[in-house]
């Protein structure tokens, strides 16, 4: 590692709390390397100048350490996965389900959970944390407006149900909010809370080192009931699952023995 990007790492570290030693190092000296260059500078000390100084500099920064985008009922088969086989079984069990959304970026991913647990469930047994390390997009979650690009994969009878279609965005029902919470949250930093039935936590651990990811899989493990549920994305199987007191469910669900 370049000194010029370990002394940014600890700065940054000063700046925010967040600990960019975490993240694969190669891709993300990739793209904040090409933020900065686009914008004149040279060397991360320049970069980390600009960051604390001109008004926008961490909220562009924190939008580019990871990629933000997502959509509604990504992956489609594995959410068809969650609503009939996963779902069912953890309704059965009584009580109200505890739901987290864990890194849920423009709120894509949290709605989705909400759509279709309220086909399980009335609104008064499920609630949804919804965390993100970067406010806009939970701001941009919180008002619920999307194009239609983000909604390829939803099915049409959900589309319907949830949306009003107002000139070239469709609006979220008011009712799906109720029973989520957004709040900004640093996976890699912050404690978690316990008890959850299903967290879902998707397209993000790609970005993170082994090292952080083993930390977070314990993490997410412990936050868990005996029964409940980690679903992580299509591409972030988790190899030695049995370590973390996982077994699989189905592809990409992990139970908690
Ligand atoms: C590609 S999006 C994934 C969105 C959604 N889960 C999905 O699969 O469609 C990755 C998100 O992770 C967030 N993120 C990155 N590092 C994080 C961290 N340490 N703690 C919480 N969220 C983080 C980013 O802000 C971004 O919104």
């Amino acid at each position: 590692m370049g000194n010029d990007f370990v002394e940014f790492i600890q700065n940054i570290k000063k700046l925010c709390g967040i600990d960019l030693a975490l993240y694969k190092e190669a891709q993300m000296k990739r793209r904040l390397i090409s933020l900065y260059e686009k914008k004149g500078l040279s060397s991360f000390q320049q970069y980390f100048r600009y960051i604390k100084e001109e008004p926008q500099g961490l909220e562009e920064f924190l939008d580019r350490m990871t990629i933000n985008v997502s959509e509604f009922y990504r992956n489609a088969k594995r959410w068809d996965v969650l609503d009939q086989k996963i779902l069912p079984r953890l309704v059965s069990r009584n009580g109200v389900l505890k739901v987290w959304s864990a890194a849920c970026s423009t709120g894509d991913e949290p709605y989705t959970l909400a759509m279709l647990l309220s086909k399980h469930l009335q609104a008064d047994r499920y609630h949804i944390l919804a965390s993100d390390i970067d406010e806009a997009v939970l701001n941009q979650a919180r008002l619920g407006r999307y194009h239609e690009r983000s909604m390829k994969e939803l099915p049409l009878y959900l589309k319907e149900k949830h949306f009003t279609q107002n000139g070239d965005y469709y609006a979220i029902h008011e009712n799906l909010k109720k029973n989520i919470l957004f709040k900004k949250q640093n996976l890699l930093s912050d404690s978690f809370d316990t008890g959850y039935d299903l967290i879902v936590c998707r397209n993000v651990m790609i970005y993170f080192t082994e090292e952080a990811k083993d930390m977070l899989y314990r993490k997410f493990s412990a936050s868990m009931k005996p029964g409940g549920v980690l679903f992580v994305g299509s591409t972030e199987q988790i190899f030695n699952a049995a370590q973390y007191g996982f077994e699989n469910e189905d592809t990409f669900f992990y139970k908690k023995i």
